[in-house]
């Protein structure tokens, strides 16, 4: 049977698996201010209602304690990964993937129960979410690791972590009408249950390796045999060699790689828009179409990207290496010449289009240095992914800090190019350190302790 692929099958389920788990991360941001009565809250804290005006909801929980409930998810995912990591690789990649989406859905349908105890209830259910958030990077790598071929690999690590982008926007999409005409519980309620949906099918169809897929064809399954020839692909409890590990600097090169490209994805995502607002006065978020269409582009270009770089790389064109640097420096430079020009932009309409092709050229970094884990060490991918993403987690609340603390007292275009010139500076650091050390063939210590 020519049209289904047991591996394209994974590589899709894994992606809407991901994208559940983002969009389950996201839509908290939306329903809280739904779920705020923000009538009491400017009366409780003497100050004057805010600019825009919210419906009311039942909580009066304070802004100190949203923040709290917005930030808990964070610790929770620092907390997890590296753990979450090695039982996927020792244990079940499978479960560890299950048990994200699983743990995610039913905090989910849970929130609003937990809700009406206490503000702090949440605080907890939060940092659940994120422990179970943790452990999707690292699970979704595990798979990779185990089923997509080397001359595949690109384009199917494409397919996974697009499904984050596309879980933020769809969720995000949809939570603002689900609250405004059914109800803020609605969005937990419906979000989670069409979720759930997903752990029967993953439980059905996943599995841990392509041998022991029960739909596999034969023929697929002989390929994959073949595939995985070459590269040593444990399957079993080896020692992390974690001196080995840090002293590598193509691993440290993707360290460096997923630090700063974060540090500008979370640019792009939140603070982007607030310059837009404040500066420029276009509010980006109130036009649905407008705020989706860079993470549609992105979508689609990681797709090409991945596609042909994995096409380049079978006719023997470019090596690994040269594929994940060509995608590295796209999702680089790319975001790196927006920044450059937002400096000088004051039309909205240009500083949307410029927003547009810098998700669009991050876009690259899924068949750049994401997936260049898997190449270092098939072995390790897990703990390799959940140790970059966890260093890679830091901008996550170092950004909106810098920024508010060079933005809030001085909200001109003065300061933000500061911000944007920090940015270009990382973007910087990231293409040369990336372009010196990266590397895309298996290292010595992937298979260092094979047989101990
Ligand atoms: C919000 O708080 C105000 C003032 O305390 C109160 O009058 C109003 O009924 C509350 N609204 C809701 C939806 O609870
Ligand atoms: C709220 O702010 C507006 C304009 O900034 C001002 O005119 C108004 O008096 C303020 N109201 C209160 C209650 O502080």
């Amino acid at each position: 049977m020519k049209c289904y692929s047991a591996r394209y099958c994974t590589a899709i389920l894994l992606s809407l698996g991901l994208a559940i788990v983002y969009g389950l991360k996201v839509n908290y941001h939306v329903a809280v201010v739904a779920m705020v009565n923000h009538t009491a809250l400017a009366l409780e804290e003497g100050g004057n209602a805010t600019e825009e005006s919210h419906e009311d909801g039942p909580y009066a929980w304070s802004h100190f304690i949203q923040g709290l409930q917005l930030s808990a998810y964070f610790w929770g995912y620092m907390v997890s990964e590296i753990p979450g990591g090695r039982v996927a690789e020792v244990y079940s990649a499978k479960w560890t993937m299950f048990t994200a989406v699983g743990v995610n859905v039913l905090f989910t349908l849970l929130t609003p129960l937990f809700s009406t105890v206490s503000a702090y209830a949440i605080v907890v259910v939060r940092v659940i979410a994120g422990l179970g958030g943790g452990i999707s990077f690292p699970g979704t790598h595990v798979m990779l690791a185990r089923w997509s071929p080397p001359q595949e690999r690109s384009v199917m690590s494409s397919i996974a972590y697009c499904g984050t982008a596309a879980g933020t926007v769809l969720f995000t999409l949809v939570s603002g009408p689900i609250a405004k005409y059914l109800g803020w519980q609605w969005i937990f309620y419906i979000e989670g249950g069409v979720s759930a949906l997903w752990l029967i099918v993953w439980a059905i169809m996943a599995s841990d390796f392509p041998e022991k897929q029960k739909f596999i064809s034969a023929e697929e399954k002989e390929f994959m045999a073949n595939a995985f020839k070459e590269e040593g692909s444990g399957h079993g409890h080896m020692k992390v060699p974690w001196k080995a590990v840090f002293t590598s600097l193509p691993f440290w090169a993707i360290i460096i790689a997923h630090l700063c490209s974060n540090w500008g994805w979370y640019m792009v995502l939140t603070e982007l828009p607030t310059y837009m607002k404040n500066v420029l006065n276009f509010k980006i978020k109130e036009n649905a179409l407008l705020s989706s269409l860079p993470y549609f582009c992105m979508f689609i270009f990681s797709l090409i990207l991945g596609k042909c770089i994995d096409i380049m790389r079978t006719k023997g064109l470019i090596s690994t290496t040269i594929g994940r640097k060509i995608a590295t420096a796209i999702a680089s430079v790319v975001p790196c010449g927006c920044f450059a020009a937002l400096c000088f932009v004051t039309e909205p309409t240009a500083a949307v289009i410029l927003m547009t092709i810098s998700v669009t050229g991050i876009g690259g970094m899924y068949c750049g240095f994401l997936s260049n884990h898997i190449d270092l060490s098939p072995n390790f991918a897990g703990t390799l992914m959940a140790i970059t993403n966890t260093i890679a987690s830091i901008p996550g609340i170092l950004v909106p800090m810098f920024v508010g603390w060079l933005c809030e007292s001085d909200p001109s275009i003065a300061s933000w190019r500061i911000v944007f010139f920090v940015t270009i500076a990382l973007y910087i650091v990231e293409v040369v350190v990336y372009m010196i050390f990266g590397s895309g063939n298996e290292q010595p210590w992937n298979r260092a302790q094979e047989g101990t």
